[in-house]
């Protein structure tokens, strides 16, 4: 009876054993592996943060614009949150353009005068960047393609704007984004966000 007792009772030790061996491996690993991920992740995080902007910051940055110089069809590229700006002033032909055009013509209706602000109805100010994917469109700087409708023209794929930065023709779904900004109380300079 000890015997079989003994039998009995070693075959399930030796068993327990070797799981608990491969068991005690397992945890050995993937402790050591948690520990490695956790310190990379604790080193990295502050390296990462130090390097970007945190969005707050980014969210309140402004740009300043001075456009006292920019002349009745000359437009100026500047940089706002790391994007392309265009600043133009339009000349009285390129206002009358963008006034003549229905609404009902626009695939993003809105008027030259509800893209630009009360009293500076010549200078429009838009994001370079286009709205089908992100290229940069021409037209801001003197000499480039302002395409079909003398506003941009953004060569990736065809996408045309007017004299109000308005979508006409191409595949972008929407006008040239118009931030927020407010002019200098004297009109010379604009901040923009
Ligand atoms: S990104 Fe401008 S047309 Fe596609």
């Amino acid at each position: 009876m000890a015997e079989a007792t003994g039998a009995a009772t070693a075959e399930p030790h030796e068993t327990g054993d070797l799981t608990d061996g491969v068991r005690r491996r397992d945890f050995i690993n993937i402790a050591a592996l948690s520990a490695a991920g956790v310190g990379g992740a604790a080193v990295l995080y502050p390296l990462i943060s130090q390097m970007a902007p945190s969005a707050d910051v980014l969210a309140e940055s402004t740009t300043e614009v001075d456009v006292s110089a920019i002349q009745p069809g000359q437009a100026i590229k500047a940089v706002f949150r790391k994007q392309p700006l265009f600043v133009r002033r339009l000349t009285p032909a390129e206002m009358e353009a963008a006034d003549a055009v229905p609404l009902s013509a626009l695939r993003d209706p809105q008027t030259l005068a509800e893209r630009t602000k009360d009293g500076h109805h010549d200078l429009l100010v838009t994001m370079g960047v286009c709205t089908h994917l992100g290229c940069v469109p021409l037209g801001a700087a003197e000499g480039e393609n302002k395409g079909e409708f003398g506003g941009y023209f953004c060569p990736c794929h065809g996408s045309q704007f007017d004299t109000a930065a308005r979508i006409r023709k191409g595949p972008a779904p929407t006008n040239l984004e118009v931030p927020e900004y407010v002019f200098s109380p004297d009109g010379s300079t604009i901040t923009v966000g």
